[in-house]
């Protein structure tokens, strides 16, 4: 069987799980995968400030230890489909959760750079798998209706992770080695992943992908809680030798009908980090103090508000997203977003006398809240939609990595584009790329809201190139 694939059929007769310890299980792990991505991205946010000091990293080294995890979050999604395929998703996630352990303990007990980077790497990789993987087992282990959940739910855990983040962060900002405590924290999530993973079964579609019956019946009756798990046992079986028969080779990538779904969910996944958002996220401490805050402490609680807009707007557009429609919020969020970049990058043009700092504030909070409502939570979404059934997980994987990657080389680069060109103009030139995002999404980017994936499909199929 193929990771890639499982994930989008899903057996639709499977009951409800009870609720109970086991569905309780579920759910933590469902959020884990998410809490630990916007924790263990957005703590550098208050880590930087410390580092600077600490290991005397010059810009091009603090942009160098913000890429380096998310380098290694692209090669882990990279890899994820092919050794859980091969290993078993419960595997290689209990390895992965050990790897987070581990790498935020390193990173916190770092005395020299290299570790400190060897650190991250593991976190980052750690990331990077969990963020393909989570998800693809949750859909596995869980019943039908509850699969869209999980997609929508995700993004609202990432930025909460990212509010948890600078929380921590606001909480040790005067705490001396406080860096330590901030990175060595996400170990606790990372131990709770861990022995949720101990505790919770390897999933009945992997293992009746590769015919071990017995233990798909074992699994599944842990997880429904019950003991005549026969019927879905033989559905779930049928299902999964009709969907190998089904899987598409990787050539099919290059076929026309999923040329579209690719240039959408690529664009998207480039254009939702060259907007500029992780360059507020994992930087905004060190904004604010440019602006003109006055100290660190004062710098991470403005962070931490920007951190509960974030959670706040992402629920907003979670009940949105079915009535406004996906087109409609990407569209109102990149004109929002807009506006904003283009306030910032005036604002420190022309050197805001005392008022700057707040004006920054505020425009940076409003910039989060439009990201938050459409290009943060939309492009996670459609490329769940987009792509034809055969090629659905491989499509998605592709837009993950292109995202992780466009995410390494923006936030690499962030500071030394700073000194570069100045602050005012690395502003407007995210601007500018919102307006490229605006004309993308106006040429290419269809409204998916209220149909089934089978709609979807053949309506992009329809369109002209
Ligand atoms: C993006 C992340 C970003 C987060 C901010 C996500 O959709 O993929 O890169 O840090 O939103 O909330």
């Amino acid at each position: 069987m193929n990771a890639t694939t499982a994930s989008a059929a899903g057996t639709d007769t499977q009951p409800a799980p009870k609720k109970d310890f086991r569905f309780v299980l579920i759910a933590i792990v469902a959020g884990l995968g998410g809490l630990l991505f916007g924790y263990d991205t957005g703590v550098v946010a208050g880590v930087l400030l410390f580092l600077r000091d600490t290991f005397h990293l010059d810009s091009t080294l603090q942009g160098l230890f913000v890429a380096i995890a998310l380098g290694a979050a692209a090669v882990g999604a990279a890899f994820a489909g092919a050794l859980s395929d091969a290993f078993g998703r419960r595997t290689v996630l209990i390895i992965t959760a050990l790897m987070f352990v581990l790498g935020a303990l390193l990173a916190a007990i770092a005395q020299n750079v290299p570790v400190l980077f060897v650190g991250r790497v593991l976190v980052g990789a750690a990331i990077g798998v969990s963020s393909m993987l989570t998800p693809l087992y949750l859909a596995e282990v869980s019943a039908a209706h509850w699969r869209g959940a999980i997609v929508t739910i995700n993004q609202f855990y990432i930025t909460f992770g990212i509010f948890v983040s600078y929380l921590v962060d606001y909480a040790l900002a005067d705490v001396t080695d406080g860096w330590r405590w901030m990175l060595g924290l996400g170990a606790i999530p990372g131990l709770i992943l861990l022995v949720g993973m101990f505790i919770l079964p390897e999933s009945p579609r992997w293992l009746a992908g590769h015919n071990l019956l017995e233990k798909a019946r074992a699994a599944l009756r842990f997880l429904r809680g019950r003991s005549d798990v026969d019927a879905e046992l033989a559905a779930l079986h049928k299902d999964v030798v009709e969907e190998g028969r089904r899987a598409a080779p990787w050539s099919r990538l290059l076929q026309k009908d999923v040329r579209k779904p690719l240039i959408i969910g690529v664009g998207l996944a480039i254009f939702q980090q060259i907007t500029g958002i992780n360059a507020v996220i994992y930087f905004a401490p060190t904004i604010f103090q440019d602006a003109g805050l006055s100290s660190a402490s004062v710098s991470i609680l403005a962070t931490v508000g920007v951190g509960a807009v974030n959670v706040i707007m992402t629920l907003v557009a979670m009940r949105l997203m079915d009535s406004w429609g996906r087109r409609k919020l990407l569209l109102w969020g990149l004109w929002g977003m807009l506006v904003s970049l283009v306030i910032i990058g005036i604002g420190f043009m022309v050197q805001l006398q005392g008022a700057l700092a707040y004006v920054i504030v505020i425009m940076v909070a409003a910039f989060v809240a439009f990201f938050a409502i459409g290009l943060g939570p939309v492009f996670w979404l459609l490329i769940s939609e987009i792509f034809p059934l055969a090629i659905r997980g491989r499509g998605a994987s592709i837009a993950t990595i292109a995202n992780w990657v466009s995410n390494m080389v923006v936030s690499g680069i962030f500071l030394d584009l700073l000194l570069a060109i100045g602050r005012g103009p690395t502003f407007l030139l995210y601007a500018a790329m919102t307006v490229l995002a605006i004309l993308f999404t106006l040429w290419i980017v269809p409204e998916t809201k209220g149909r089934s994936l089978e709609q979807i499909e053949s309506h992009l199929d329809a369109q002209p190139d």
